[in-house]
């Protein structure tokens, strides 16, 4: 299963030989300016996040948390909280310890580099997992994931990729996706609601969201880019990717390819109900 945000992209390699830019470190520093990788704008974000309204004192995981940007502002509007951010990337998770410093957040964060799909560390009364579904295999097996970390009666703040529109063939090549890969909206509400979670807020991103996501996208990686030194190898490969993912954008699936973050109740009775 591919990914489902520009990471997926074919101008975005996965090196292996340690030569070039790999896409990660592409991806960390396309993000510079919207650390949140996904089209979802801060205000938003933190209208969502509060939804959560973990008790003080719980803890909280993000699963393929990137550079930390949901889980931090998590902690910042839940007092008392606690967080732990898991991620494969360790350029991502680098940043997202040096932004939790910044906002004097350390003591009540950690960062684990590990596979999301095999990690675990107990029970959490919230989870958050935003744009990482590929990392499970897929939306069914990212729910079932996130139910395996969640305590009974806990809520998600989840957030995945939809179809708005019937994808045209551009938009299937550009994302290197079928028609089949991801659902409409109703469909992942369908999904959401047969493994078990009530959706109890959500957002559906809006066009200036996607725009304003794409263009920074774009635009950080360019500019970066043309600050180096003319015939610098990473200058010609990040010059390359910045135009390509925007092509791929522009001519393929903008309009088409949406983004809905849902926040789900898990409907299992919690255990200090049942007690
Ligand atoms: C589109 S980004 C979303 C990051 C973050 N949730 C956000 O919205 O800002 C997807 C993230 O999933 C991570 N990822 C991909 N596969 C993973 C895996 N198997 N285990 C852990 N993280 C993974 C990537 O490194 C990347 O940071």
């Amino acid at each position: 299963m591919a990914n489902t945000l520009p990471e997926r992209t074919p101008a975005l390699p996965s090196r292996g030989d340690n030569r070039g830019m790999d896409r990660a470190e592409i991806s960390r520093l396309a993000h510079a300016r919207h650390p949140i990788a996904a089209p979802v704008s801060a205000d938003r974000a933190k209208a969502l996040l509060r939804r959560l309204a973990p008790p003080g004192g719980s803890r909280v995981a993000d699963l393929g948390c990137g550079q930390g940007e949901w889980l931090l502002t998590l902690l910042e509007v839940a007092s008392g909280v606690r967080g732990t951010g898991v991620d494969s990337a360790p350029g991502a998770l680098a940043s997202a310890a040096r932004s939790a410093a910044r906002r004097g957040l350390s003591g009540r964060v950690a960062w684990h580099q590990a596979d999301a799909a095999t990690w675990a560390d107990g029970e959490f009364a919230a989870v958050l997992s935003v744009g990482a579904s590929h990392a499970f295999g897929g939306l069914d097996g990212a729910l079932e994931a996130i139910r395996g970390h969640l305590a009974p009666g806990g809520r998600v703040l989840f957030g995945d990729a939809i179809w708005e529109a019937p994808p045209t063939a551009a938009a299937q090549a550009a994302l290197g996706a079928g028609a089949s890969e991801f659902p409409d909206l109703a469909g992942l509400v369908e999904r959401v609601e047969k493994a078990g979670f009530e959706p109890i807020g959500g957002h559906v991103s809006t066009r200036e969201e996607w725009d304003d996501y794409e263009w920074s996208w774009t635009g950080t990686l360019a500019e970066w880019a043309l600050r180096r030194p003319s015939g610098d190898e990473d200058r010609t490969e990040a010059l390359a990717a910045a135009r390509t993912h925007r092509d791929e954008w522009l001519r393929g699936y903008r309009n088409q390819l949406g983004f809905v973050t849902l926040v789900l109740q898990d409907v299992r009775v919690p255990q200090d109900v049942t007690a």
